[in-house]
């Protein structure tokens, strides 16, 4: 199959078209590096010996994209391109909007007028907000709490609608729990800009000396040892989702929404003791209030994609952490 990835530069992208051009696909990538590089692309190449075709494009900018779907006949189109800072997204909620909601709106577009209407979204967990009973499955209500996560519901909905309107639409949003880990390569990973938000980023740094050490946000919570609980899911097993719901869309058309988790949750501190058998490396740490928007509990029913499409997460938490001290120690800084 002929795919379009946008945002195939960025971490999940970029494992997932691993992953498409071992399984022989011919991959396009679109993508602005607004937060990301050209390099991931390379080794993706590297790793594979296989070629991808890439094009420097905002999805913003219609004209381009038009002209790319003009030149090449695109089967089907995987979705990551977005912004993804929950926390930016509370003070540049516009922004988040726009690039989100208005990138996809003007995509499908450009889709449907060039006949391609099979699209895998990258939708997030974050959907759910706090979540009411664990484990989350995929009818639990829908309540995100900050733009970003309502940049995704809005995207969901759109996609829902177009389908409604019209059944040619062949749509699988997928919700992704913890994405962590790294290509067992080490050529490709996760490469934050700045600051990490999220704990894997934060705890791989601080295992290379990049950063002092780790602030674990609340010991207070209503869990085994006080520290938040989440589903962390290999990388690997995400991109594997995606071509698992590409056969489910083309043996079965439809709109589907599906979990991707294990189903198993783990706390701060337990990642902070994996990471360290997995690394030899030990993690200091100072406990710090809770950040605001947090919840205590946050794992996936994953019973729906399991029976479905017969996917289950194969890597488990020291996996996780392997591969993410893998790619961290040979790359100290990222791609950069
Ligand atoms: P990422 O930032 O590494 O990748 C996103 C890519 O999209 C980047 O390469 C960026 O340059 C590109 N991009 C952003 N806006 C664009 C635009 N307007 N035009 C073209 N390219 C654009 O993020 P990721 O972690 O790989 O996430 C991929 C997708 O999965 C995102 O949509 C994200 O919201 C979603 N998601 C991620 C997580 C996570 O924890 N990583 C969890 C749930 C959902
Ligand atoms: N945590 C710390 N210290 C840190 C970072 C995180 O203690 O420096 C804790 C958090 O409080 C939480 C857990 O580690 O208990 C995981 O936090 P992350 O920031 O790694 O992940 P979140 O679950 O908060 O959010 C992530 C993405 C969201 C996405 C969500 C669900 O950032 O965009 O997963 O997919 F929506």
């Amino acid at each position: 199959m002929r795919i379009l990835v946008t945002g195939g530069a960025g971490y999940i992208g970029s494992h997932t078209c691993v992953e498409l051009l071992q399984q022989g696909h011919e991959v396009i990538v679109v993508d602005n590096l607004c937060n990301s590089k050209e390099d991931s692309l390379k080794r993706v190449q590297e790793l594979t010996g296989r070629k991808l075709t890439f094009f420097k494009i905002d999805l913003l900018d219609r004209k381009s994209l038009i002209d790319l779907f003009d030149t090449l006949s695109v089967e089907a189109v995987i979705h990551f391109a977005g912004l993804k800072s929950v926390g930016e997204s509370v003070n540049l909620p516009l922004r988040y909007y726009h690039n989100n909601v208005t990138g996809t709106m003007l995509l499908c577009e450009v889709m449907a007028e060039h006949n391609v209407t099979t699209m895998v979204f990258s939708s997030s967990a974050t959907v759910y907000g706090e979540p009411k009973t664990v484990p989350i499955d995929e009818n639990a209500p829908l309540a995100p709490t900050n733009p970003y996560g309502r940049s995704k519901l809005m995207i969901e909905t759109v996609l829902k609608d177009l389908h409604a309107a019209d059944k040619r639409w062949n749509i699988a949003l997928l919700r992704y729990f913890n994405p962590v880990g790294a290509h067992p390569s080490g050529l490709i990973g996760e490469s934050p800009q700045g600051i990490p938000n999220n704990l894997f980023p934060y705890i791989t740094q601080v295992a290379v000396g990049m950063l002092s050490k780790l602030s674990i946000f609340g010991d207070d919570y209503p869990t085994a040892d006080g520290t938040g609980i989440r589903d962390y899911v290999h990388v690997l097993d995400v991109a594997r989702g995606h071509t698992k719901a590409l056969e489910r869309l083309a043996e079965r058309p439809g709109v589907v929404t599906y979990n991707l988790g294990t189903g198993k949750g783990y706390t701060v501190l337990e990642v902070v003791s994996a990471f360290e058998k997995s690394s030899g490396r030990k993690i200091p740490y100072q406990i710090v209030s809770r950040r605001a928007g947090d919840s205590a509990e946050s794992y996936a029913d994953t019973s729906l994609i399991k029976s479905e499409l017969g996917w289950v997460a194969e890597k488990g938490i020291d996996e996780m952490c392997a591969d993410a001290w893998n790619w961290q120690s040979k790359n100290p800084r990222g791609y950069t």
